[in-house]
């Protein structure tokens, strides 16, 4: 898996489109920033980086995770050229399990876990909620049942597909309906949600519908 990844982080243009933060990402952090110096914040399939870059200028204390090689060796070196603090790891979601109860203050992971089956999603869910602190903020994306690709490619299990045909489709895709949503998010207080068609790098991806949720324990 990490290989497509790492294929895909090796392309120019995808480099250039997604250094642009999210700008519901950014929208739901304002929430927090009158008081987010010295926070501890963890970027859970941070690609490349651009929410830990923005994090970091925060004043967060960032911790940044993804299983692609190239994409960390991308964000290590920013990080180093542009002096921008960043503890960097190279780990998947089972990476967590190394993490101590109520260790952040934020969560972040922004299009990853729906690249996997409804378990693997749901057992990242509790383990964002075991490792933030009470009252500790989740920013997160799920893919809507109402995104173009869904029902598209091979169904490996109910919702979730293989769709070769797509840049990243050799990942596994689970598409959420809002009850799906609301189930997923029981163990946290909802303080954002909406569903909104996906826009990476100032480009809109007509009907790729996902969830942007902000969340607190
Ligand atoms: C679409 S990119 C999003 C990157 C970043 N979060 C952003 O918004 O710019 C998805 C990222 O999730 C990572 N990823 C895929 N499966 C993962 C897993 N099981 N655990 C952690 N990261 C994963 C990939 O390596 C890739 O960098």
């Amino acid at each position: 898996m990490p290989q497509k990844w790492d294929e895909l982080w090796g392309n120019s243009d995808k480099i250039r489109r997604w250094s642009i933060p999210d700008y519901h990402f950014i929208d739901y952090l304002m929430e927090m920033e009158n008081n987010c110096n010295q926070l501890k914040a963890l970027d859970m399939g941070c690609g490349i980086g651009r929410h830990s870059e923005y994090l970091a200028k925060k004043g967060f204390i960032v911790t940044a995770v993804d299983p692609s090689l190239t994409a960390i060796n991308y964000l290590q070196q920013k990080s180093i050229d542009e002096n921008i603090p960043v503890q960097i790891f190279q780990g998947d979601l089972t990476w967590l399990k190394s993490v101590e109860d109520n260790s952040f203050d934020l969560v972040v992971s922004w299009n990853v876990i729906y690249h996997n089956t409804l378990s693997e999603l749901e057992d990242a869910l509790k383990e964002f909620y075991r490792i933030l602190v009470t009252g500790g903020k989740l920013l997160l994306t799920l893919n809507s049942t109402n995104n173009i690709h869904y029902g598209k490619g091979i169904e490996i299990e109910r919702n979730t597909f293989i769709n070769q045909k797509k840049l990243d489709g050799e990942h596994p895709h689970h598409y959420s309906d809002k009850d799906e949503v609301d189930r997923l998010l029981t163990n946290f207080k909802v303080l954002c949600l909406s569903e909104d068609e996906e826009e990476v790098g100032g480009k809109l991806f007509k009907d790729r519908w996902h969830w942007y949720i902000f969340a607190q324990k």
